[in-house]
């Protein structure tokens, strides 16, 4: 995509991913993603607010020549990881007078990650402010989100949210701006999951900080812009907020069939109890995909034949995911087949202690179930909705 003003003096110069699909070597990106990177003109000085993943770095060079810029003064840096921040040492060589603006944490990262050099690092403080002539950067440190060295720039003339990560989305579309809000809001969701929730207490408190500002645009890092941020904002509170909804996620994995028929009665047994459920096959499952719908659920229950004396290594996977992750389900349970024994439950039980869970009486059967267990896993799902009905989860 090429340059775009997004507003008279302001441009979007960063670069379109259309064909990643896969970030830190771990989460799918099945709508790529952009590395979105701004020029802001004051009347005295230049800003660039972040660069691009150096894979892209041509792009972002091809696009400042397009906006006619010859000089940067500042390179505001909001964040050290790579796909924002690897292009630095190239426009620090284009742009000698340039000097990267960060917070102290910032700059400990990109020295040790880039090896840029003390004199062309400036260091600004919470809220301190960068005039550039009729229009001016405030610096709002925000830590986790989700790195600890994070900053936000609210432009006050313009009401405009430079937000780095926070409020972002892994999707690439040829619109810049989030006109198709459903679209967005999947995208942006996914997003959160994976890379916000573990640090939802921390983004609880931006939230509120932001509060105070008037919002009228939304930039962040990767995705479409926000030219009404309302519904972005609404959503991550909705997310972040401690009451989980009504929803069971299923993660299972089976061998020969027979988890797959508890998972099967299980899924049958809480919709006849009115309680939605979203299995996951997890041999077959996009983990972000399961991620997204850990973001609202009240209960997780883990699905697993017994092998080599465990948990099935998807199912450990699986643990291991939901525990890093910490989404705010307030309720655990483990169904399984085992054929001679096994440790599973306790393995199981053992990885979760990131969570604030009750852990609901396990199901582990022998073999292939019979209508003895097939009446465990009915009474698994009747303690379920019990469970929720005595949480005042509806
Ligand atoms: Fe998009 Fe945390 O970098």
């Amino acid at each position: 995509m090429p340059a775009m003003e997004i507003k008279p003096g302001i441009h979007w110069v960063g670069a379109m991913d259309w064909d990643r699909r896969l970030f830190d070597e771990l989460i799918p990106l099945p709508d790529g993603t952009t590395y979105n990177s701004y020029l802001v003109r004051g009347n005295d000085k230049i800003a660039l607010i972040d660069t691009v993943d150096p894979m892209k770095e041509k792009t972002l060079l091809d696009n400042l020549h397009e906006t006619g810029v010859e000089k940067i003064d500042y390179l505001i840096t909001h964040h050290a990881e790579q796909d924002h921040s690897g292009t630095i040492p190239r426009i620090l060589e284009l742009y000698p007078m340039v000097k990267v603006v960060c917070t102290p944490k910032c700059k400990d990262q990109i020295k040790i990650l880039l090896h840029v050099s003390d004199d062309r690092i400036i260091t600004v403080a919470d809220g301190e402010t960068l005039d550039l002539g009729g229009r001016t950067l405030e610096f709002i440190h925000a830590q986790w989100v989700h790195w600890p060295e994070t900053m936000l720039t609210y432009l006050r003339e313009d009401k405009i949210l430079f937000s780095c990560d926070f409020l972002g989305s892994h999707l690439t579309q040829s619109d810049l701006y989030a006109t198709d809000e459903a679209k967005v809001l999947r995208s942006a969701k996914r997003y959160y999951a994976e890379i916000m929730m573990p640090f939802r207490s921390h983004i609880v408190k931006h939230l509120e900080r932001l509060a105070k500002y008037d919002i009228q645009m939304v930039c962040p890092s990767h995705g479409p812009i926000y030219p009404k941020p309302s519904f972005i904002i609404d959503a991550y509170k909705d997310w972040t907020s401690e009451k989980p909804k009504k929803e069971v996620v299923l993660a299972y994995v089976s061998m020969h069939g027979s988890t797959q028929m508890m998972a099967d009665r299980l899924v049958d047994a809480l919709m006849k109890r009115g309680i939605p459920v979203k299995p996951f096959n997890l041999s077959r499952t996009d983990i972000g995909e399961l991620a997204m719908d850990l973001v609202d659920a009240s209960t997780i229950v883990i699905g697993t034949p017994t092998v080599l004396g465990g948990a099935h290594p998807l199912a450990v996977y699986a643990a291991y995911l939901a525990n890093a992750l910490r989404p705010k389900a307030r309720f655990v349970s483990i169904i399984g087949s085992y054929g001679w024994g096994g440790k599973t439950v306790e393995q199981l039980a053992g990885m979760i202690g990131n969570l604030k869970v009750e852990v609901i009486e396990p199901v582990l059967i022998k073999g292939m179930p019979t209508e003895e267990d097939y009446s465990k896993i009915d009474a698994l799902a009747d303690a379920i909705a019990k469970k929720h009905a005595d949480a005042g989860i509806e």
